[in-house]
């Protein structure tokens, strides 16, 4: 199944929204707002704020796109994605300033965390063989060897993004409080194979990866 998966994703990927060139330095002049919490060059110093730095276009995109759907001020439960800590921010932006925050914030470069030693042979060995006994494909296949994912198909960077927002995303999606992963339920359906404990290795090899 991984291989119709991961190929269908991809297709998908390619062919299905075509967006609007963002620009990186009109980008960079509507991005005051957002360095607080992400830093201003997207490398956040705090490890509940994820990392905009150097993720892929794409993604960054869709997600912006989600964030402002489902972080409106009254916005239904179900709507793209909630991030209480962003509500309403991204309403006064329009598509091509979402297109150029985008072009911006990929343009620059993740910086990368470090592992827990103690956690790195079961964080590697979940990344990159999966659990075959419940299923589980490798993260790998979509977010590629080195964790920078695989930008054409909006499939994010992960390597050195915090562990702490890693490991919550991961719990969200097992829980369904994130749910903007597509009909497909990929990430859902992944998570809801990964136990606490293999979230916590994930993560912290994930931080490390480069
Ligand atoms: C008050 C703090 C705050 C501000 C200001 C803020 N964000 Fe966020 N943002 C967050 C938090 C917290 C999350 C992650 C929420 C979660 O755990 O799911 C997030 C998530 C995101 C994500 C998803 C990242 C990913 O890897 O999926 C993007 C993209 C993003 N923000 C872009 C922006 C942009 C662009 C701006 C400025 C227009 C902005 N944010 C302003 C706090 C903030
Ligand atoms: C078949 C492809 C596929 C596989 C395999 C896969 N992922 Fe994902 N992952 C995705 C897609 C697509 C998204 C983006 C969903 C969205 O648009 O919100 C994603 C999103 C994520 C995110 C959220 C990133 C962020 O910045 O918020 C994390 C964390 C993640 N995956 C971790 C993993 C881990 C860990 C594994 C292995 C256990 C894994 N993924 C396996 C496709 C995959």
């Amino acid at each position: 199944m991984n291989k119709v998966l991961v190929s269908l994703l991809l297709t998908l990927g390619i062919t299905g929204m075509a967006h609007a060139a963002g620009d990186p330095a009109a980008g960079q002049a509507k991005a005051a707002v957002c360095g607080a919490c992400h830093g201003p060059d997207g490398n956040s110093v705090a490890p509940n704020f994820p990392k905009l730095a150097g993720q892929g276009e794409r993604y960054l995109l869709k997600q912006l796109h989600d964030i402002k759907a489902g972080s409106a001020p009254g916005a239904p439960a179900d709507a793209g994605r909630l991030v209480p800590e962003m509500t309403g921010i991204l309403s006064p932006y329009s598509d091509q300033d979402l297109a150029d925050l985008a072009a911006y914030f990929a343009s620059q470069e993740m910086s990368i965390g470090q592992a827990d030693p103690a956690l790195v042979d079961q964080g590697e060995a979940l990344f990159r063989g999966g659990k075959v006994e419940l299923g589980m494909p490798a993260c790998t296949g979509c977010h590629a060897p080195d964790g920078e994912g695989n930008e054409p198909a909006g499939f994010p960077r992960l390597g050195g993004q915090h562990a702490a927002y890693v490991a919550k995303q991961l719990t969200d999606f097992r829980e369904g409080v994130r749910a903007n992963d597509g009909d497909t339920m990929v990430m859902r359906t992944i998570a809801s194979k990964l136990s606490n404990k293999d979230i916590q290795a994930l993560s912290s090899y994930i931080q490390g990866l480069h």
